[in-house]
């Protein structure tokens, strides 16, 4: 692995992104969320882009968290500062127009877990550990922890989280809809291989109108959100894609996006 801090591979339009700090355990500091940010803007441009896989360098840990050397001496504007760039990259991430996946290979804590929740979805390997344990430090989560983490496995299990700062297991995050599936560490690898062919098999219009359509309705009334599924639904049948995927199916082939 080179010495930049995010590492960049693709395959069929298919990005993986690696976090590559893996001395400090992936721990994100200033340098590292403005070579993502960087890295996630010119992705931002791209028609060619089927989905984003982002994980951590080395076989221990996703994300440890926000950087502690770095912040010890901060100031509270300091602090604001960094949780302003923090929040600047995840949300542009979480906006990508592709699917966003978190291959969790171990550690994922602060703002480590932080970041997988910016993600649309999550797969873990079983030696993964969440938590937001920002309370033992004498802080509160600032990468979003406290809005997406309710948001994600609902206010009481977020509230249990964010103030005992206990960690769970793979298996408890499964349970509480933190990640979506579990896979022993060793599967990880061809998970990421399997998810990269089904992300890049479908549609890919498609596939940026399902997610635009879960995350903007997210943000409405069922009416309101019911009638942009349906305006989306529609503008699905304007193009290519539809003839040639329920062309495919009639024709009993497979369709070539
Ligand atoms: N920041 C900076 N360095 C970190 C780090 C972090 N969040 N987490 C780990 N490291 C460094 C350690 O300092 C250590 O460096 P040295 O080898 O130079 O001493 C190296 O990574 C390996 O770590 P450990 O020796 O501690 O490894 P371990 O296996 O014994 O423990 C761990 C692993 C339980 C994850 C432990 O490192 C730990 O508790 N890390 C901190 C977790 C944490 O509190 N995260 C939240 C940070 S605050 C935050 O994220 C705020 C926010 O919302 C924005």
């Amino acid at each position: 692995m080179s010495d930049k801090l995010i590492e960049v591979q693709e395959d069929t339009g298919v990005v993986r992104l690696t976090l590559n700090r893996p001395k400090a355990l992936n721990a994100l500091n200033t340098a590292l969320l403005a070579e993502l940010d960087s890295v996630l803007n010119d992705l931002a441009q791209r028609d060619d882009l089927r989905a984003v896989l982002i994980t951590g360098a080395g076989e221990k840990s996703f994300v440890a968290g926000a950087d502690i050397a770095e912040m010890r001496d901060k100031t509270p504007e300091d602090a604001r500062r960094f949780a302003m760039q923090a929040l600047t990259t995840f949300k542009r991430l979480e906006r990508l127009p592709v699917p966003v996946v978190a291959l969790v290979n171990g550690f994922c804590l602060g703002g480590g877990c932080e970041l997988a929740l910016a993600c649309d979805w999550a797969v873990a390997s079983d030696n993964a550990l969440f938590g937001q344990p920002e309370v033992g430090l004498g802080v509160i989560p600032g990468f979003g922890g406290t809005q997406r983490l309710p948001r994600r496995v609902g206010p009481a299990m977020a509230l249990d989280l964010v103030t005992t700062g206990r960690k769970i297991d793979a298996q408890e995050a499964l349970r509480v809809g933190l990640v979506n599936r579990v896979v022993p560490q060793a599967e990880l690898e061809a998970v990421a291989e399997e998810l990269t062919k089904q992300l890049a098999a479908n549609g890919p219009q498609a596939v940026r109108s399902a997610k635009q359509a879960v995350h903007d309705g997210m943000d409405q009334d069922l009416e309101s959100a019911l009638a942009l599924e349906t305006s989306l639904f529609a503008l699905s049948f304007a193009g290519s894609e539809q003839k040639e995927g329920m062309g495919a199916f009639v024709e009993k082939r497979k369709p070539n996006f």
